[in-house]
């Protein structure tokens, strides 16, 4: 596996391979890596050449700085994972070299979706995403880059990205990857104790039974209070939203018939974690 901190170096590689007609996947990422991460890379590995992920934890989607400083690092064993899953190449650059300028990047706006969910209560947030993502998709030049749906409005915030600014590559969407206990695989687990891993489960639960009294015919103000109660009642969840949305633009619904796709998403903080989780009511195929 190839490792690279250099923009000049790791493009240098990625034209030798795409010179000999090898297709390139990227899949992005801040590091401390798990099974979620994995699923992402074994798809690129399934679907690509050559598979590049890039570690890089992006000081500029953090709008609270006691967040970036407490994000967990573990290059070496992050290596270690992507190299027995079969990743070909890591890009892991400083922040110097992502952003020499000291001045401050660009600003993008993504309009609607600025104003709803992770939008409205991280300003800033999908601006520094947008940036940083842009930046990787031009520097690797993929065929294919993967993203979660455990962050559904990043995904759909780089859709239009992509769209927007017609860039080539295509977005690959990868299902959520839970632990037994329902719990999304995040790198912010990490941070919770053992008993906190216990209330945070409790997400997916709730998730699911609003999703089924959804589906039964329930009005769904009548499904969002019922899991507003069921989260505040347990006490250590400090509760930042949960609504219903449609998928792809993140607008609020009122009725399962406004939209083709619908999920039901969540953020929430445990223990001074902020955790976040989304499950599809509706989907169209
Ligand atoms: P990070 O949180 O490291 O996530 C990297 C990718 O892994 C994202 O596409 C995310 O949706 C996906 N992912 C995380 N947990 C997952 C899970 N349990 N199941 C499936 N996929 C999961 O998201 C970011 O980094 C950053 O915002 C980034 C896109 C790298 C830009 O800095």
């Amino acid at each position: 596996m190839e490792i690279f901190d250099s923009i000049a170096e790791l493009r240098h590689y990625l034209d030798s391979k795409r010179h000999k007609g090898l297709t390139i996947g990227l899949v992005p990422t801040m590091g401390a890596l798990h099974n979620g991460h994995a699923e992402l890379i074994k798809r690129s590995v399934e679907a690509c050449d050559i598979t590049l992920c890039s570690i890089f934890v992006n000081p500029t989607q953090f709008n609270n700085p006691e967040d970036l400083l407490k994000y967990p690092k573990q290059v070496e064993r992050d290596q270690e994972l992507l190299l027995s899953i079969g990743c070909n190449a890591v890009f892991t650059p400083s922040v110097r070299e992502m952003y020499p300028d000291e001045e401050k990047t660009l600003d993008m706006n993504f309009g609607a979706l600025e104003s709803v969910l992770e939008g409205a209560f991280r300003p800033g947030h999908f601006s520094g995403v947008s940036v940083v993502v842009s930046k990787l998709l031009n520097i690797a030049q993929p065929d294919m880059a993967f993203f979660g749906q455990k962050d559904l409005q990043q995904l759909a915030v780089i859709r239009k990205l992509v769209n927007d600014l017609n860039i080539r590559t295509r977005v690959i969407s990868v299902p959520t990857v839970r632990e037994n206990s329902g719990l999304a695989m995040s790198s912010r687990n990490q941070r919770l104790a053992n008993e906190e891993v216990l209330l945070a489960s409790s997400f997916y639960r709730v998730l699911k039974s609003s999703k089924e009294r959804a589906l039964k015919g329930e009005s769904i103000e009548s499904v969002l209070n019922s899991a507003r109660l069921e989260l505040e009642r347990k006490g250590g969840i400090e509760l930042e939203y949960v609504e219903v949305v449609n998928s792809n633009t993140m607008a609020r619904i009122k009725s399962l018939e406004d939209a083709n796709n619908i999920s039901i998403c969540i953020a929430a903080y445990i223990g001074g974690v902020r955790l976040i989780d989304n499950l599809y009511i509706k989907q169209e195929h």
